[in-house]
Protein backbone atom coordinates (compact mmCIF):
# COMPACT_ATOMS: atom_id res chain seq x y z
CA UNK A 1 0.00 0.00 0.00
CA UNK A 2 1.45 3.18 -0.98
CA UNK A 3 2.29 5.91 1.69
CA UNK A 4 -0.15 8.94 1.01
CA UNK A 5 1.79 11.55 -0.87
CA UNK A 6 0.35 14.63 1.08
CA UNK A 7 2.24 13.20 4.49
CA UNK A 8 5.14 12.28 2.65
CA UNK A 9 5.68 15.52 1.50
CA UNK A 10 5.49 16.68 4.80
CA UNK A 11 8.27 14.39 5.85
CA UNK A 12 10.06 15.45 3.25
CA UNK A 13 9.79 18.76 4.13
CA UNK A 14 11.41 18.30 7.33
CA UNK A 15 14.14 16.60 5.59
CA UNK A 16 14.97 19.41 3.97
CA UNK A 17 14.42 21.97 6.44
CA UNK A 18 16.73 19.84 9.20
CA UNK A 19 14.28 19.10 11.77
CA UNK A 20 13.24 15.43 11.15
CA UNK A 21 12.56 13.51 14.31
CA UNK A 22 14.10 10.19 14.43
CA UNK A 23 14.43 7.86 17.15
CA UNK A 24 17.11 7.24 18.89
CA UNK A 25 18.56 5.11 22.19
CA UNK A 26 20.48 5.98 25.02
CA UNK A 27 23.88 4.95 25.05
CA UNK A 28 24.79 5.35 28.55
CA UNK A 29 26.73 8.71 28.02
CA UNK A 30 26.61 11.52 31.25
CA UNK A 31 23.15 12.09 31.18
CA UNK A 32 22.75 15.77 30.27
CA UNK A 33 19.20 14.88 29.04
CA UNK A 34 16.65 13.14 31.06
CA UNK A 35 14.31 14.07 33.16
CA UNK A 36 15.20 11.63 35.62
CA UNK A 37 16.45 14.76 38.41
CA UNK A 38 16.83 13.26 41.75
CA UNK A 39 17.98 9.92 39.98
CA UNK A 40 14.60 7.93 41.49
CA UNK A 41 14.40 5.89 38.01
CA UNK A 42 17.30 4.49 38.82
CA UNK A 43 17.92 4.09 42.68
CA UNK A 44 18.59 -0.01 43.30
CA UNK A 45 16.96 1.11 47.15
CA UNK A 46 13.53 2.36 45.61
CA UNK A 47 13.68 -0.96 43.29
CA UNK A 48 14.40 -3.09 46.10
CA UNK A 49 11.59 -1.36 48.26
CA UNK A 50 9.25 -1.42 45.12
CA UNK A 51 9.91 -5.09 44.88
CA UNK A 52 8.88 -5.68 48.56
CA UNK A 53 5.75 -4.18 48.20
CA UNK A 54 4.79 -5.87 45.50
CA UNK A 55 5.41 -8.94 47.31
CA UNK A 56 2.87 -8.02 49.76
CA UNK A 57 0.27 -8.47 47.74
CA UNK A 58 -1.50 -11.91 47.58
CA UNK A 59 -4.11 -10.65 44.93
CA UNK A 60 -1.80 -8.82 42.57
CA UNK A 61 -2.61 -8.05 38.93
CA UNK A 62 0.00 -7.53 35.99
CA UNK A 63 -2.83 -5.47 34.78
CA UNK A 64 -5.31 -2.81 36.22
CA UNK A 65 -8.45 -4.80 34.18
CA UNK A 66 -10.64 -1.73 33.66
CA UNK A 67 -11.25 1.49 34.30
CA UNK A 68 -11.14 3.37 37.72
CA UNK A 69 -14.82 3.50 37.96
CA UNK A 70 -15.25 -0.02 36.80
CA UNK A 71 -12.58 -3.48 37.51
CA UNK A 72 -9.54 -0.59 37.60
CA UNK A 73 -9.96 0.94 41.64
CA UNK A 74 -7.72 -0.96 43.58
CA UNK A 75 -7.77 0.36 47.10
CA UNK A 76 -3.91 1.52 46.85
CA UNK A 77 -4.59 3.49 44.16
CA UNK A 78 -6.79 5.62 46.87
CA UNK A 79 -3.94 5.29 49.40
CA UNK A 80 -2.00 6.98 47.42
CA UNK A 81 -4.25 9.40 46.18
CA UNK A 82 -4.31 10.43 50.21
CA UNK A 83 -0.82 10.34 50.19
CA UNK A 84 -0.18 12.72 47.41
CA UNK A 85 -3.46 15.19 48.97
CA UNK A 86 -1.47 15.09 52.04
CA UNK A 87 2.42 15.58 51.08
CA UNK A 88 1.02 18.55 48.24
CA UNK A 89 -1.12 19.89 51.27
CA UNK A 90 -4.17 19.49 49.35
CA UNK A 91 -8.38 18.48 49.96
CA UNK A 92 -7.35 15.74 47.32
CA UNK A 93 -5.57 13.79 44.05
CA UNK A 94 -6.56 12.57 41.43
CA UNK A 95 -4.44 10.18 39.00
CA UNK A 96 -3.87 10.40 35.76
CA UNK A 97 -2.19 7.84 33.29
CA UNK A 98 0.43 10.35 32.63
CA UNK A 99 1.07 14.13 32.89
CA UNK A 100 0.20 14.81 29.20
CA UNK A 101 -3.17 12.49 30.14
CA UNK A 102 -3.92 14.97 33.06
CA UNK A 103 -3.52 17.91 30.92
CA UNK A 104 -6.30 17.04 28.53
CA UNK A 105 -8.64 15.63 31.35
CA UNK A 106 -8.34 18.80 33.16
CA UNK A 107 -8.25 21.65 30.39
CA UNK A 108 -10.58 19.65 28.31
CA UNK A 109 -13.58 19.13 31.49
CA UNK A 110 -13.15 22.34 33.55
CA UNK A 111 -13.76 25.09 31.74
CA UNK A 112 -17.15 25.27 30.06
CA UNK A 113 -18.76 26.91 26.44
CA UNK A 114 -18.87 30.25 28.01
CA UNK A 115 -15.61 30.72 30.08
CA UNK A 116 -12.51 32.21 29.19
CA UNK A 117 -9.09 30.72 29.12
CA UNK A 118 -5.72 32.49 29.42
CA UNK A 119 -2.69 30.44 28.59
CA UNK A 120 1.13 31.54 28.85
CA UNK A 121 2.28 31.21 24.79
CA UNK A 122 5.37 28.83 26.52
CA UNK A 123 3.05 26.13 27.80
CA UNK A 124 3.27 22.86 27.32
CA UNK A 125 1.83 20.86 24.24
CA UNK A 126 -0.49 18.82 26.60
CA UNK A 127 -1.91 22.19 28.15
CA UNK A 128 -2.58 23.19 24.47
CA UNK A 129 -4.01 19.97 23.67
CA UNK A 130 -6.06 20.27 26.51
CA UNK A 131 -7.29 23.65 25.86
CA UNK A 132 -8.16 23.50 21.93
CA UNK A 133 -10.31 20.02 23.36
CA UNK A 134 -12.38 22.40 25.43
CA UNK A 135 -15.41 24.47 24.79
CA UNK A 136 -14.05 27.77 26.11
CA UNK A 137 -12.63 30.38 24.49
CA UNK A 138 -8.57 30.37 24.89
CA UNK A 139 -6.02 33.60 24.25
CA UNK A 140 -2.00 33.08 24.96
CA UNK A 141 -0.41 35.76 26.73
CA UNK A 142 3.44 36.61 26.63
CA UNK A 143 5.98 34.50 27.86
CA UNK A 144 5.95 35.51 31.72
CA UNK A 145 4.31 38.64 30.67
CA UNK A 146 1.69 39.94 33.51
CA UNK A 147 1.22 42.80 31.97
CA UNK A 148 0.28 41.13 28.50
CA UNK A 149 -2.06 38.79 30.48
CA UNK A 150 -3.83 42.57 31.94
CA UNK A 151 -4.26 43.62 28.92
CA UNK A 152 -5.63 40.39 27.37
CA UNK A 153 -8.14 40.12 30.20
CA UNK A 154 -10.49 42.78 28.88
CA UNK A 155 -11.37 39.53 26.59
CA UNK A 156 -12.58 37.70 29.81
CA UNK A 157 -16.63 35.84 29.95
CA UNK A 158 -17.44 33.88 32.12
CA UNK A 159 -15.25 31.98 34.74
CA UNK A 160 -11.51 33.07 33.43
CA UNK A 161 -8.81 30.28 34.12
CA UNK A 162 -4.94 31.32 33.80
CA UNK A 163 -2.71 28.55 33.01
CA UNK A 164 1.39 28.70 33.70
CA UNK A 165 3.85 25.70 34.40
CA UNK A 166 5.62 27.01 37.30
CA UNK A 167 9.33 25.96 35.73
CA UNK A 168 8.97 25.90 32.16
CA UNK A 169 10.04 22.77 30.17
CA UNK A 170 12.37 24.38 27.63
CA UNK A 171 12.73 27.66 28.87
CA UNK A 172 13.29 26.40 32.47
CA UNK A 173 12.65 29.62 33.77
CA UNK A 174 9.95 30.18 36.64
CA UNK A 175 6.37 31.75 36.44
CA UNK A 176 5.97 34.68 38.45
CA UNK A 177 3.47 32.54 40.57
CA UNK A 178 3.20 34.97 43.50
CA UNK A 179 1.98 38.44 41.37
CA UNK A 180 0.18 35.71 39.30
CA UNK A 181 -1.80 34.63 42.02
CA UNK A 182 -2.34 37.62 43.21
CA UNK A 183 -3.72 38.93 40.16
CA UNK A 184 -6.02 36.29 39.96
CA UNK A 185 -7.38 36.58 43.36
CA UNK A 186 -7.88 40.54 42.46
CA UNK A 187 -9.82 39.34 39.01
CA UNK A 188 -11.27 36.17 40.84
CA UNK A 189 -9.77 34.17 37.98
CA UNK A 190 -8.96 30.09 38.94
CA UNK A 191 -5.44 29.34 38.85
CA UNK A 192 -3.86 26.17 37.12
CA UNK A 193 -0.10 25.54 37.90
CA UNK A 194 1.66 22.64 36.17
CA UNK A 195 4.15 21.74 38.29
CA UNK A 196 5.84 18.63 36.46
CA UNK A 197 9.03 20.26 36.09
CA UNK A 198 9.17 21.02 39.93
CA UNK A 199 7.49 18.45 41.33
CA UNK A 200 10.11 16.57 43.83
CA UNK A 201 13.04 19.48 43.32
CA UNK A 202 11.20 22.71 45.23
CA UNK A 203 10.09 22.93 48.65
CA UNK A 204 11.26 21.68 52.16
CA UNK A 205 9.97 18.13 51.19
CA UNK A 206 9.75 18.32 47.09
CA UNK A 207 6.02 19.34 47.36
CA UNK A 208 6.64 21.47 44.45
CA UNK A 209 6.95 25.60 43.93
CA UNK A 210 3.54 26.41 44.80
CA UNK A 211 4.14 24.91 48.54
CA UNK A 212 7.64 26.92 48.80
CA UNK A 213 5.90 30.00 47.84
CA UNK A 214 3.20 28.95 50.09
CA UNK A 215 0.15 29.63 47.45
CA UNK A 216 -1.53 26.43 47.88
CA UNK A 217 -4.72 28.34 48.82
CA UNK A 218 -4.49 30.59 45.62
CA UNK A 219 -3.98 28.07 43.21
CA UNK A 220 -7.04 26.11 42.18
CA UNK A 221 -5.69 23.40 40.92
CA UNK A 222 -1.95 21.33 40.09
CA UNK A 223 -0.66 18.82 38.11
CA UNK A 224 1.76 16.86 39.35
CA UNK A 225 3.72 14.46 37.13
CA UNK A 226 5.79 11.18 38.17
CA UNK A 227 7.39 10.58 34.70
CA UNK A 228 9.99 13.19 35.98
CA UNK A 229 12.13 13.75 39.41
CA UNK A 230 9.60 11.11 40.73
CA UNK A 231 11.31 8.49 38.37
CA UNK A 232 8.44 6.70 37.31
CA UNK A 233 5.46 7.32 35.36
CA UNK A 234 1.82 9.17 35.85
CA UNK A 235 0.34 12.13 36.98
CA UNK A 236 -2.11 13.80 39.51
CA UNK A 237 -4.45 16.84 39.29
CA UNK A 238 -3.99 18.03 42.74
CA UNK A 239 -6.68 20.67 44.12
CA UNK A 240 -9.95 20.69 46.16
CA UNK A 241 -12.80 17.43 46.54
CA UNK A 242 -15.24 18.90 44.25
CA UNK A 243 -12.70 19.20 41.63
CA UNK A 244 -11.76 15.76 41.99
CA UNK A 245 -16.03 14.63 42.14
CA UNK A 246 -16.10 16.72 39.14
CA UNK A 247 -13.21 15.09 36.97
CA UNK A 248 -14.26 11.78 38.08
CA UNK A 249 -17.66 12.70 36.56
CA UNK A 250 -16.47 14.88 33.77
CA UNK A 251 -13.20 14.12 32.71
CA UNK A 252 -13.21 11.88 29.66
CA UNK A 253 -9.79 10.64 29.56
CA UNK A 254 -9.98 9.91 33.14
CA UNK A 255 -13.05 7.98 32.57
CA UNK A 256 -12.41 6.21 29.40
CA UNK A 257 -8.99 4.89 29.97
CA UNK A 258 -7.48 1.17 31.66
CA UNK A 259 -6.38 2.70 34.76
CA UNK A 260 -2.31 2.23 35.27
CA UNK A 261 -1.15 -1.05 36.62
CA UNK A 262 -0.69 -1.90 40.45
CA UNK A 263 3.44 -1.86 40.18
CA UNK A 264 3.15 1.79 38.62
CA UNK A 265 0.84 2.99 41.71
CA UNK A 266 3.37 1.25 44.06
CA UNK A 267 6.47 2.83 42.77
CA UNK A 268 5.60 6.15 42.69
CA UNK A 269 3.90 5.75 46.42
CA UNK A 270 7.34 4.21 46.88
CA UNK A 271 9.17 7.29 45.66
CA UNK A 272 6.92 9.61 47.42
CA UNK A 273 7.99 7.86 50.53
CA UNK A 274 11.83 8.57 49.90
CA UNK A 275 11.33 12.40 48.93
CA UNK A 276 11.79 14.18 52.13
CA UNK A 277 15.05 12.53 52.99
CA UNK A 278 16.13 13.73 49.39
CA UNK A 279 17.14 17.21 50.93
CA UNK A 280 21.01 16.55 49.88
CA UNK A 281 20.13 16.11 46.33
CA UNK A 282 17.68 18.63 46.04
CA UNK A 283 20.41 21.08 47.36
CA UNK A 284 23.38 19.13 45.20
CA UNK A 285 21.28 19.60 41.69
CA UNK A 286 20.61 23.36 42.59
CA UNK A 287 24.38 24.32 43.48
CA UNK A 288 24.97 22.69 40.40
CA UNK A 289 22.50 24.52 38.38
CA UNK A 290 23.62 27.60 39.64
CA UNK A 291 27.22 26.85 38.86
CA UNK A 292 26.04 25.81 35.00
CA UNK A 293 23.88 28.58 34.58
CA UNK A 294 26.81 31.52 36.24
CA UNK A 295 29.02 29.70 34.11
CA UNK A 296 27.53 29.68 30.62
CA UNK A 297 26.39 33.03 31.06
CA UNK A 298 30.02 33.91 30.86
CA UNK A 299 31.09 31.57 28.08
CA UNK A 300 27.99 32.64 25.83
CA UNK A 301 27.41 36.12 26.88
CA UNK A 302 23.80 35.39 26.88
CA UNK A 303 22.21 36.68 30.12
CA UNK A 304 21.24 33.33 32.40
CA UNK A 305 17.97 32.10 33.74
CA UNK A 306 16.91 34.38 36.30
CA UNK A 307 16.11 31.53 39.00
CA UNK A 308 18.35 28.44 38.23
CA UNK A 309 16.59 25.10 37.84
CA UNK A 310 17.28 21.70 36.46
CA UNK A 311 17.06 23.16 32.42
CA UNK A 312 18.68 25.10 30.74
CA UNK A 313 19.35 25.67 27.20
CA UNK A 314 22.38 26.51 24.94
CA UNK A 315 21.95 28.40 21.86
CA UNK A 316 23.32 28.66 18.35
CA UNK A 317 23.47 30.63 15.42
CA UNK A 318 21.57 28.35 13.17
CA UNK A 319 20.20 24.61 13.00
CA UNK A 320 23.57 23.43 11.53
CA UNK A 321 25.85 24.84 13.87
CA UNK A 322 23.24 23.61 16.64
CA UNK A 323 23.28 19.86 14.84
CA UNK A 324 27.41 20.63 14.84
CA UNK A 325 27.59 20.87 18.60
CA UNK A 326 25.27 18.17 19.27
CA UNK A 327 27.09 15.73 17.47
CA UNK A 328 30.25 16.72 18.65
CA UNK A 329 28.87 16.76 22.41
CA UNK A 330 27.73 12.99 21.39
CA UNK A 331 31.07 11.86 20.70
CA UNK A 332 32.72 13.24 23.55
CA UNK A 333 30.61 11.20 26.00
CA UNK A 334 28.33 13.65 26.85
CA UNK A 335 24.31 12.98 26.21
CA UNK A 336 22.68 16.68 25.44
CA UNK A 337 20.04 16.65 23.03
CA UNK A 338 19.01 19.38 20.42
CA UNK A 339 15.52 20.85 20.28
CA UNK A 340 13.91 22.27 17.13
CA UNK A 341 11.20 23.50 15.86
CA UNK A 342 8.24 22.61 16.17
CA UNK A 343 8.82 21.77 19.72
CA UNK A 344 10.26 24.93 20.30
CA UNK A 345 9.12 28.43 17.95
CA UNK A 346 11.53 28.80 14.94
CA UNK A 347 14.34 30.70 15.81
CA UNK A 348 15.10 28.83 19.25
CA UNK A 349 15.95 26.09 18.49
CA UNK A 350 18.50 25.15 20.86
CA UNK A 351 21.14 22.15 22.98
CA UNK A 352 18.35 21.31 25.66
CA UNK A 353 20.85 20.87 28.80
CA UNK A 354 19.08 19.00 32.21
CA UNK A 355 21.25 18.59 35.38
CA UNK A 356 20.54 15.90 37.84
CA UNK A 357 21.31 15.38 41.39
CA UNK A 358 23.93 12.51 40.56
CA UNK A 359 25.74 14.54 37.99
CA UNK A 360 29.18 15.69 39.36
CA UNK A 361 31.13 18.80 39.26
CA UNK A 362 33.37 17.38 36.87
CA UNK A 363 30.84 16.42 34.58
CA UNK A 364 29.21 19.73 34.31
CA UNK A 365 33.28 21.00 34.06
CA UNK A 366 33.38 18.96 31.39
CA UNK A 367 30.43 19.45 29.34
CA UNK A 368 31.08 23.74 29.79
CA UNK A 369 34.92 22.63 28.53
CA UNK A 370 33.33 21.15 25.43
CA UNK A 371 30.84 24.30 24.92
CA UNK A 372 33.49 26.70 24.93
CA UNK A 373 35.43 24.70 22.43
CA UNK A 374 32.31 24.76 20.05
CA UNK A 375 31.02 27.94 20.23
CA UNK A 376 35.11 29.82 19.48
C1 LIG B 1 5.10 20.96 31.63
C2 LIG B 1 4.77 19.56 31.28
N1 LIG B 1 3.53 19.11 31.49
C3 LIG B 1 3.17 17.86 31.19
C4 LIG B 1 4.07 16.98 30.64
C5 LIG B 1 3.64 15.61 30.29
O1 LIG B 1 3.99 14.73 31.30
P1 LIG B 1 4.13 13.17 31.01
O2 LIG B 1 5.48 12.98 30.44
O3 LIG B 1 3.92 12.53 32.32
O4 LIG B 1 3.06 12.83 30.03
C6 LIG B 1 5.38 17.38 30.43
C7 LIG B 1 6.35 16.42 29.88
O5 LIG B 1 7.17 16.62 29.09
C8 LIG B 1 5.74 18.71 30.73
O6 LIG B 1 6.98 19.15 30.50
Amino acid sequence: MQFPDNLQRKLNLRTEQGIYRALKTTQGQIDFCSNDYLGLARSAALQRLVTQETEQFSDYLLGATGSRLLSGNHPVYELLEAQLAAFHQAEAALLFNSGYVANLGLFSAVPQRSDTIFYDEASHASIKEGIRLSLAKAFSFKHNCLDDLARKFKRATGHVYVAVESVYSMDGDQAPLTALAAFCQRQGAYLIVDEAHSNGLFGEKGEGLVVEKNLKEQVFARVMTFGKAIGSHGAAVVGSDSLKNYLINFSRPFIYTTALPLHNILAIKSAYSFLPSLQAERKHLKMLAQYFNQSLEAITGRPGLPESGPINSIFANSVAQLKKMSELLQKNNLDVRPVFSPTVPVGKERLRVIIHAYNTQEQVDLLLQQVQTTIS
